[in-house]
């Protein structure tokens, strides 16, 4: 262990040395862990970026330089477009087969606007069973396990915060019904929460207040958890990436995975086409022939207001974070030395005074520093954006009330169930409430398949079909 000197002397040149305040109260078993967790920063960096945030530099993007980038639209307009699309979709139902696919869910984020004291993927979100999102998600695999007769491997990246629980959770819940090993749950990287003045914060005497480094962290994760090792091993080569948030979603989509592959894409995003220019969506720009995600707060009033002549908004494309990434590229990013710059948020952070007491704060008092996985797309080779179906794909929670809340997010599950039904040319009651199990339905055409079993729904009841 080193001597408290010697902490001293490696902490000095980031003007940290205050985190050894309460050492010599310490056992040396605690000196021990807070001496590792200590080493284990780049002081260098993360006092560098969190100078930088404090001087209110943002991101210098050339504004003028930017144009919308190009997405593949649902809606082909040419027969050359549509036998495209078909043929991506019969060749992502072949790499399905093959065993090619797994499943990737980032749940490691704090979900502070929720307000849910427990790992955001164990939130009860549906309607009538009371399902979390992580039941959804599992049933959704084991769905398409059984539609491609093959294995999805399904990785969830976790926070230190939250994987332990996450874990107790999936255990107590006998894995909804998948295989434990093709099941791989992975904490990942931290980085320290700083104050106006530089200063890390203590989150008690011998530890630091670290928060999870944000989505963008997970591709590091992938790697130092074994998980690309683990995809090697089982011949996966592409990860169907969503976050935890999005029970609409598509987990395993032959169109986006086909398309992907067909086009040599490194890593693949779905597009929202913004419903007014306020809508807070990152937007998907080309910037010196490469393409970025400019966010909604970085983005001048005029580029998000601007319209082409047939009306529609330049800057239409968004992204609600639904990615498709090759396996090497992932190791590619993860192995290189591309440095992800991290975004700032300012959030309040629990700390520890000068007195060692706990200060909760009722004010944001700290900087939080976090990766975005979308600043990995510039690095990507032919990188793809196909067009999302709002309706079928994408109702997050996010807030506990109001837009992006269960409620809205429950509507958004009951409308597509209804719109499932009438396109296998069921006529259900609107008032009815229909709640389906993605362990049977996780498209259209499997609510067809079994369409006898809509037939006597009454208006005004809920109804729940497994
Ligand atoms: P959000 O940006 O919505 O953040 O995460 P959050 O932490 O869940 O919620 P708030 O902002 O505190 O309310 C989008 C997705 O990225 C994951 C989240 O779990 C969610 O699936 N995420 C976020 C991580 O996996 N790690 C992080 O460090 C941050």
């Amino acid at each position: 262990m080193p001597t408290k000197q010697e902490l001293l002397d490696f902490l000095a040149p980031f003007d940290q040395t205050h985190l050894l305040r309460f050492w010599d109260e310490l056992t040396p078993e605690r000196q021990q862990s807070f001496a590792e967790q200590l080493k284990a920063v780049n002081w260098q960096k993360v006092t560098a970026w969190a100078k930088d945030a404090a001087a209110g530099n943002g991101p210098d993007i050339p504004f003028d330089k930017l144009v919308p980038a190009q997405y593949v639209s649902l809606n082909p307009s040419t027969d050359d477009e549509r036998t495209r699309l078909q043929q991506a979709t019969a060749h992502g139902v072949e790499l399905l087969k093959a065993g090619k696919v797994a499943g990737f869910t980032v749940a490691g984020g704090q979900g502070t606007r929720l307000g849910y004291d427990a790992p955001k993927g164990t939130y009860p979100v549906s309607e009538l069973q009371h399902k979390s999102l992580f039941q959804l998600f599992a049933e959704s695999i084991l769905r398409n396990q059984q539609k491609y007769g093959c294995v999805i491997p399904w990785y969830i990246m976790t926070s230190k915060i939250n994987d332990q629980a996450t874990r107790q959770f999936f255990a107590d819940n006998h894995y909804f019904g998948l295989d434990p090993k093709n099941v791989m749950l992975f904490a990942q990287g931290t980085l320290p929460a700083i104050d106006p003045d530089g200063h890390a914060l203590l989150a008690d005497r011998d530890s630091l207040a670290l928060s999870p480094n944000g989505h963008g962290g997970s591709f590091a994760a992938l790697l130092d958890s074994g998980a690309l090792d683990d995809m090697e091993r089982r011949g996966v080569t592409i990860l169907s990436y969503w976050q935890v948030d999005n029970p609409l979603i598509k987990t395993m989509d032959p169109l986006f995975i086909g398309l992907h592959d067909l086009t040599g894409s490194d890593m693949s995003s779905r597009a929202l086409i913004k419903r007014d220019p306020l809508e807070k969506l990152g937007h998907f720009c080309l910037l010196d022939g490469k393409l970025v995600i400019v966010e909604y707060s970085d983005m001048p009033n005029d580029l998000l207001q601007r319209k082409d002549p047939d009306g529609k908004l330049t800057f239409r494309a968004g992204s609600p974070a639904m990615h498709v990434i090759s396996r090497d590229f992932i190791r590619h990013v993860a192995t290189g030395n591309a440095g992800f710059t991290p975004h700032v948020a300012h959030k309040k952070v629990p700390y520890i005074n000068e007195q060692g007491e706990l200060v909760k704060p009722d004010a944001p008092n700290a900087i939080k520093l976090e990766f975005f996985l979308f600043d990995a797309l510039p690095l990507a080779h032919s990188p793809l954006i196909l067009e999302a179906s709002r309706d079928e794909q994408f109702a997050p929670v996010k807030n506990a009330q109001g837009d992006d809340s269960p409620d809205s997010c429950r509507a958004a599950l009951n409308a597509r169930a209804h719109k499932w039904l009438a396109q296998a040319g069921i006529t259900a009651p609107a008032d009815t409430i229909i709640e389906l199990s993605p362990r049977s339905f996780v498209d259209a055409q499997d609510v067809a398949e079994r369409r006898e079993l809509f037939a006597d729904l009454k208006p005004g009841t809920s109804r729940y079909f497994e």
